[in-house]
């Protein structure tokens, strides 16, 4: 495998970074997760804006323009095997003495590329829907920054896995002005379907902002599927008659059972049919044209 850092493409046993970084030190960076088809990245544009905004939460400095951070994620792309990869970009504020304020004056960022193989959810996967559970969102008030520290995602989703589960479906706890609502999953975007309409939480500090569902919803405004995005109440999420999960690396897929309790059928229901095959369609549509 050839990962990219700080400049040059190596094979990754030759990678190595400081334990000063601040990435190790502090988890003081942001990354991203993009999903090359065809050996073509997919919403490149959108992710690189997304790497923008997280950049900008945390306030680094940009390494490079956009046409740079395609050429290099082209060429990552074409030395590496596999027609489908998955790319992992990270930043990290870079080397320095520890301290918890920035480097001052600022140090170089490191900046960390590497791909994987991407193959698609398996047929009985789409076919039997994946289990999930809830949990208590214990997360931060910056949930839209894709930020490397991952500690409360990785207790969540571990909770997931304990359960024998794929997910866990979190809860933000009921405030003075509000009554408990979903966010999204520990590694994942969530839709609700109800009385067939798709119901999706907004973008704001609370979740993450999902590139593929963006995809979903454009695909829900193109085909004149109902849709409304506003906060889900916890209640709705055991109510619901579908549950559907999104993400880069795992496309579309129906949530079968929360908390080992079925959602409305138990099975995959005709929003999910519909939404993952017109999502298949976009997708090779996308890179027909690209
Ligand atoms: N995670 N919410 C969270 C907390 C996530 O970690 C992810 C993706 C999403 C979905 O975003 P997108 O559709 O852009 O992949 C939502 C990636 C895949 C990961 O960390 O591996």
């Amino acid at each position: 495998m050839t990962i990219y850092l700080n400049g040059q493409f190596m094979p990754i046993e030759d990678a190595k970074i400081s334990v000063l970084d601040r990435g190790f030190i502090f988890g003081d960076g942001v990354y991203e997760v993009i999903p090359v088809y065809t050996r073509k990245a997919f919403r490149l544009a959108e992710h690189l804006r997304r790497l923008r905004h997280s950049l900008d939460g945390i306030r680094l400095v940009n390494p490079h323009g956009d046409s740079e951070w395609a050429g290099i994620i082209n060429e990552l792309i074409a030395r590496n095997p596999g027609e489908d990869q998955y790319l992992y970009l990270h930043i990290t504020r870079g080397v320095a003495k520890r301290d918890h304020a920035f480097p001052n004056p600022p140090v170089a960022p490191t900046i960390f590329m590497m791909s994987s193989p991407l193959s698609a959810p398996p047929a009985e996967l789409l076919q039997s829907g994946v289990c999930a559970v809830t949990a208590q969102d214990n997360r931060w008030l910056r949930c839209d920054i894709k930020a490397i520290a991952l500690l409360p995602n990785v207790l969540l989703r571990q909770m997931a896995v304990d359960a024998g589960c794929a997910e866990t479906i979190l809860i933000r706890a009921e405030s003075k002005s509000e009554g408990a609502f979903m966010t999204e999953g520990a590694a994942s975007n969530i839709f609700v379907v109800k009385d067939d309409k798709l119901l999706a939480p907004p973008k704001d500090n609370l979740m993450l902002p999902g590139i593929t569902y963006d995809v979903i919803l454009e695909i829900a405004a193109a085909h004149g599927i109902q849709y409304e995005v506003r906060r889900i109440a916890a209640a709705e999420i055991f109510a619901a008659d579908e549950l559907l999960l999104t993400s880069s690396t795992k496309e579309v897929l129906a949530i079968t059972q929360l908390d080992g309790k079925p959602v409305g059928t138990g099975k995959p229901g005709a929003m999910f049919a519909r939404l993952h095959q017109l999502y298949q369609d976009f997708k090779r549509d996308v890179m027909r044209a690209s």
